[in-house]
């Protein structure tokens, strides 16, 4: 039984990849390992938690000794990093935290993936899944490609492009086979409800200020979580030892529209007329170094390895508004944490 280690299987992302490959490979066993930060959490696994080719293991990629053992007791055949500290709010008030995890975290797995593959590399591959936001920001014309030169602005992307530099170092420095993916901005169920979508969804609902960042005309390229988990199956099966594969959802929007679509559908779903929840919007002081265009050019992905996108963005956006609505609980367990308070704090400095 090939076993490979899932980080950060708790998150929005990974809790949708873990269900994947633990569904569609029985062959395969898929170890979890989460530190269940306020943004992990096991209730988004519920539905897969007994299934017999499935082990979660909480634990700190940042410990380097627990890595270590980990890797030494299990002797895993593949890994899919996912682990990391995601929102770039958060990296604004707090930039240390995603340097431990989201760069010495990665190092640590790298060291312990080398070390226990000791140079015998046949069938075996580190896959690192990385972020659009490495690339900057574009102005009103073009996409990012995969050779797009890096220029991140927030610590958040910068801490994620070191963290691809580092991999992409242990390939060519010591031979270590991996694989890179560049993805945009994902939607759907189980994202914790501080990134846009689900915090809006969640405000509308409950009638509270939608705070719109600066003008609202940032772009953002929406891709529904479960294309890209298919992404992540895609390349991890059949993507070249070495490469980067960028993944997007070719569905660019401004934040205005994209909120007003959301006002729209909440509206119609819990029976207030339909656009009236518009009048919650409120512009507020801008992200400091808010990148004001994402657009990802996926052809290398959909060329090469046959990738595409399946949901169309009005039928995505709709089942995850109504995802949301319908799933209160969830939304009461994972915001029992920290989230109200950081929440009050950033508001009251704005
Ligand atoms: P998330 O914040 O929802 O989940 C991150 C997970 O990592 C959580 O379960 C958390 O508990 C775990 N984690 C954090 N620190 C850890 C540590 N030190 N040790 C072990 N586990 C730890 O993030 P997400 O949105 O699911 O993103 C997952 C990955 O995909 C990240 O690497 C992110 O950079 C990347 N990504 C995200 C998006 C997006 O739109 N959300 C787009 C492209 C790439
Ligand atoms: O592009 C991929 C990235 O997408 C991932 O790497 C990150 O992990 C993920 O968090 C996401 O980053 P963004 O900063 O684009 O996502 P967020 O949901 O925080 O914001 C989306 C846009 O909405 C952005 O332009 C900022 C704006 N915004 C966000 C929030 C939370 C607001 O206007 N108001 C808000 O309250």
């Amino acid at each position: 039984m090939k076993k490979i280690l899932i980080t950060g299987g708790a998150g929005f992302i990974g809790s949708h990849l873990v269900r994947l490959f633990v569904k569609k490979y029985p062959d395969y066993k898929i170890i979890n390992l989460d530190k269940l930060t306020y943004a992990g959490n096991l209730a988004n696994l519920k539905d897969i938690e007994n299934e017999p080719n499935y082990e979660f293991v909480k634990g700190d990629i940042v410990d380097e000794k627990f890595i270590h053992q980990l890797f030494v007791d299990y002797k895993f055949d593949g890994v899919i990093h996912l682990a990391a500290e995601s929102h770039v709010d958060r990296s604004i008030t707090n930039p240390t935290e995603f340097i431990y995890t989201n760069i010495v975290g990665t190092v640590n797995l790298l060291n312990a993936a080398k070390h226990i593959w000791k140079d015998n590399f046949k069938d075996k591959l580190f896959y690192h899944v990385s972020t659009d936001e490495v690339y900057g920001s574009l102005g009103n014309e073009g996409f990012f490609v995969e050779t797009t030169a890096y220029d991140p602005h927030s610590p958040y992307s910068a801490s994620k492009a070191s963290s691809d530099h580092l991999v992409r170092a242990y390939h060519d420095t010591f031979g270590l086979p991996i694989v890179i993916s560049n993805c945009s901005n994902n939607y759907g169920g189980y994202q914790f409800p501080e990134k846009l979508i689900p915090l809006f969804i969640n405000n509308i609902q409950n009638n509270k200020p939608l705070p719109v960042y600066g003008k609202g005309e940032n772009v953002r390229d929406w891709l529904y979580v479960d294309d890209h988990a298919n992404a992540i199956d895609v390349i991890y099966h059949n993507g070249k030892i070495g490469d980067t594969y960028n993944i997007g959802g070719n569905n660019e929007w401004k934040n205005i529209d994209l909120i007003k679509v959301l006002c729209k559908t909440v509206d119609k779903l819990i029976g207030r007329e339909e656009g009236t929840s518009e009048r919650l919007i409120t512009y507020v002081k801008d992200r400091a170094g808010h990148d004001l265009r994402y657009a990802i050019d996926s052809s290398k992905l959909q060329k090469e390895l046959g990738w595409k996108p399946s949901l169309q963005f009005e039928e995505g956006i709709e089942e995850t508004v109504a995802w949301y609505l319908n799933n209160e609980e969830w939304l009461k367990n994972v915001t029992s944490g920290d989230y109200l308070k950081y929440y009050e704090k950033q508001y009251d400095k704005r």
